[in-house]
């Protein structure tokens, strides 16, 4: 039974957004759009700060769900505004070059020519940003990706400068 553990986790999303307010969990990042605190039980929380947070969880639910990808950290579930979203929990990679090892390839340009990344174009991520190790981590012992909202639609739609695909 692979999956017992994972499924035997529930989420009350109204009990996590109290606990966030009274400071309960430690804030392990923040971006333009979402703070994301350790719920210490193997998942984070992502909170969206503005309308920009909405839309990078909805497109980080959208991208996780419908696709058995092992690439990106597993969404356990959203409110249905998407103001919170609950992601498995990964370790930090200080550089790209543990990603690199870790798939046997020299360079980014290597790593992105890959099968496993054969659909990121589809999906209507951006390279340049899946090239920096602060939207990686590692789940036991894999590399996974950890900020996939932040697609070029949203860009476009919520980010001034227009953003081009290259
Ligand atoms: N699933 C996760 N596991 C561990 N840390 C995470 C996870 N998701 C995000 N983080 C940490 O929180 C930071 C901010 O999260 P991110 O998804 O990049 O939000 P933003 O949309 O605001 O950029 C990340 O840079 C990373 O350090
Ligand atoms: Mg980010």
């Amino acid at each position: 039974m692979r999956n017992k553990k994972r499924n035997s986790i529930r989420f009350d999303t109204d009990q996590i957004m109290r606990n966030i307010i009274k400071g309960n969990y430690r804030r392990i990042g923040s971006g333009t759009a979402r703070r994301v605190f350790d719920l210490d039980n193997g998942y984070v929380a992502k909170v969206a700060k503005n309308n920009k947070g909405i839309a990078q969880n909805k497109a980080e639910f959208e991208i996780a769900s419908g696709r058995r990808c092992r690439l990106f950290a597993r969404v356990a579930l959203t409110t249905k505004d998407y103001s919170l979203l609950i992601m498995e929990r990964a370790e930090r990679i200080n550089s790209m070059s543990d990603v690199l090892q870790y798939f046997n390839v020299r360079d980014n340009n290597q790593l992105f020519q890959l099968k496993e990344f054969e659909n990121i174009p589809e999906l209507d991520l951006c390279i340049a940003d899946l090239c920096r190790p602060v939207n990686w981590g590692m789940i036991k012992n894999r590399p996974v990706i950890v900020d996939y909202g932040f697609t070029y639609s949203v860009k476009n739609k919520y980010y001034h400068k227009q953003a081009f695909r290259f």
